[in-house]
């Protein structure tokens, strides 16, 4: 683990509900899609630092590289990032724990007869990790190694239209993809109706998931054990990756503060062995027997 780094707040611009934090980072390693932070204001009155997933990343200069954060204020440690202004400083530690490693592989990883199809579901600020997931996708379309995925679809649940305006940052990243001749497809739902329907965005999985294709997911835990519930409904060979959300002290697997029971029973470090685990590490091959087939699924 690297020593944190003293930050500077670069941009803050408000998006609906929530605030993108862009930080100028001395010393920043490149981050995976799913990889996270630790992240205090300088002078912060509260005693931890807190978690976010890296949004988007611009590596830069020996003055550092830009991070972007996309922070959803709930409490005193959100509500003092999304206060800060150009200038200001903010401890950072990262990146940590380990992202979604498998998209570059998803594409043959699957089972035989595999969709090629890769299907992201987010939920409320859950989707924050995803335009990193977009950007490397790119990358490996790009690169054209025949690990490009035949589609990719996007399918995010909101609250309402306001935390919704979450969308708009992802259509430069949806259009860089689709320029790689990936087909790639963006659809949101709102639980108020807002965007049309009203719905949970486990409806919107449900509608298009089919046998064969590869999720990979990140919202309120409720969500994820819908989505994987979806995923063994649907039929062998969808598999799915889910970013997990617990209680950080450390962020590097010393405090043991976030450990959470696998389905086998042995615990695990959210920090450290994940925050990204596979449906069946965490959820196990059996339907949740609180699972109905619109639970959870809406904004976290
Ligand atoms: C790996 C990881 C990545 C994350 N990425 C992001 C991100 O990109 N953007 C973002 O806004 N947030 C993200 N979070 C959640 C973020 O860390 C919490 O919102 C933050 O810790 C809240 O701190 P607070 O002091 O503002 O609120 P607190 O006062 O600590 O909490 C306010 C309320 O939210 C609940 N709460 C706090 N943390 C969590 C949590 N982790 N899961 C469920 N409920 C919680 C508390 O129980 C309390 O009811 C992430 C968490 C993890 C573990
Ligand atoms: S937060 Fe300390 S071990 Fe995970």
């Amino acid at each position: 683990m690297k020593d944190r780094a003293l930050a500077t707040v670069l941009h803050r611009a408000r998006v609906g509900s929530m605030v993108l934090v862009r930080l100028g980072v001395p010393g920043w390693r490149s981050a995976r899609p799913g990889q996270f932070a630790m992240l205090q204001a300088e002078g912060s009155g509260c005693f931890l630092p807190r978690a976010f997933s890296v949004h988007a990343q611009r590596e830069g200069s020996s003055d550092g590289s830009e991070v972007s954060f996309l922070i959803a204020p709930i409490g005193a440690a959100t509500d003092e990032l999304v206060a800060l202004s150009p200038g200001d400083r903010v401890w950072a530690l990262g990146p940590l724990g380990r992202g979604f490693d498998i998209l570059g592989e998803l594409p043959r990883h699957g089972a035989p007869g595999g969709s090629g199809r890769l299907l992201i579901v987010g939920g409320g600020v859950g989707v924050a990790p995803f335009v990193l997931a977009l950007e490397r996708l790119r990358e490996i379309a790009a690169a054209s190694t025949g690990g490009a995925h035949s589609e990719v679809l996007l399918l995010f649940g909101f609250r309402d239209a306001v935390q919704a305006d979450a969308l708009t940052l992802f259509e430069p990243a949806v259009a860089a993809l689709r320029a790689e001749g990936v087909p790639v497809h963006l659809e949101g739902i709102c639980e108020d109706g807002s965007l049309g329907r009203p719905g949970l965005v486990t409806k919107l999985l449900e509608e298009h998931a089919r046998s064969g294709d590869a999720v990979i997911a990140c919202g309120a835990h409720a969500m994820c054990e819908a989505v994987w519930d979806i995923c063994l409904r649907t039929g062998d060979g969808l598999d799915a990756w889910f970013s997990l959300e617990a209680g950080m002290a450390c962020g590097f697997g010393s405090c043991l503060g976030c450990v959470m029971p696998m389905a086998d029973g042995v615990l695990a470090r959210v920090c450290r062995e994940g925050p990204v685990f596979s449906g069946r590490e965490v959820f196990g091959e059996a339907r949740h027997p609180c699972a109905a087939p619109d639970a959870g699924g809406g904004g976290s």
